[in-house]
């Protein structure tokens, strides 16, 4: 079985993008909605926190791990790698690459969490891959919040999106990576902003790409058994809610956990 966890509904834009790239696969997702959101969390705290979803899911029988979040794999990635040896442990980073590597104004945008952008692992990819373009970050404040509430029409989403999007098109911007795995959700809100003047970089597809790679390293690339389970730490009813929004998952159960 292939696990994945997030704070919240975000990591669902991975799951889609897996469930797209690996169809005939069981996935378990577990939702950390009790301490959602992650992005202003000490690493420390992320860090304890990520460990615990990984035992839980390590323990369901689960090969692989996604950490379908930036700020747990910007905390915890390289540590859960550490604690996990028999787990193999697959995380998000910032698509700083593809948007540096592809803008032509010289200039890109990365939208991550607070806890993002103080990890390692994204100044690490900004000094390899845009040394030579102009970065400009933001961290949305709102934008998890509203995703977890499954607010992703609303005329105050599409507002709050215009007020991070529209400076960032004004300063030249024509990449823009989506660095929280919740952001995908509102693309389509970001695209009526955009109106096709900057590209928007999602690393779901890239991350379920490196999925499948990792399991066919394993050998475990012929799973048959096309399931999905859902945990949450918070309420059961409103996550299978914005399930049912977010995705073409109907009628699900979801199971309440506390680990
Ligand atoms: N989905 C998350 C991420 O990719 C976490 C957002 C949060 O909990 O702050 O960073």
């Amino acid at each position: 079985m292939i696990g994945l966890f997030d704070s919240g509904v975000g990591g669902l834009s991975v799951l889609r993008a897996i469930a797209r790239e690996l169809p005939h696969h069981s996935l378990v997702y577990f939702a950390d909605q009790k301490y959602c959101p992650y992005g202003p969390r000490s690493a420390d705290e992320i860090r304890a926190l990520s460990e615990r979803i990984t035992r839980f899911l390590a323990a369901q029988s689960c090969r692989v791990v996604v950490v379908a979040c930036n700020t747990a794999s910007a905390a915890a990635l390289y540590p859960l790698r550490a604690s996990f040896p028999d787990t193999m442990i697959v995380g998000m980073e910032p698509a700083v690459k593809p948007a540096a590597s592809a803008t032509r104004t010289g200039k890109v945008a990365v939208l991550a969490t607070k806890g993002t952008f103080a990890g390692e692992l994204y100044t690490r990819t900004r000094d390899e891959f845009a040394r030579d373009v102009e970065v400009l970050t933001v961290y949305p404040t709102d934008w998890v919040e509203r995703v977890e509430r499954g607010e992703i029409d609303s005329e105050e989403t599409l507002a709050s999106v215009r007020r991070v999007v529209e400076p960032l098109l004004d300063a030249g911007v024509d990449e823009i990576a989506l660095g929280c795995t919740h952001y995908p959700f509102l693309v389509p809100l970001i695209e009526v902003v955009t109106q096709g003047h900057a590209t928007i970089v999602d690393p779901s597809d890239a991350v379920a790409r490196q999925t499948a790679r990792v399991l066919a390293e394993l050998g475990l690339e012929q799973d048959m058994h096309k399931s999905a389970i859902f945990y949450t730490s918070g309420d059961v009813g409103s996550f299978a809610r914005v399930l049912e929004k977010l995705t073409d998952y109907k009628h699900t159960r979801v199971f309440h956990s506390d680990i």
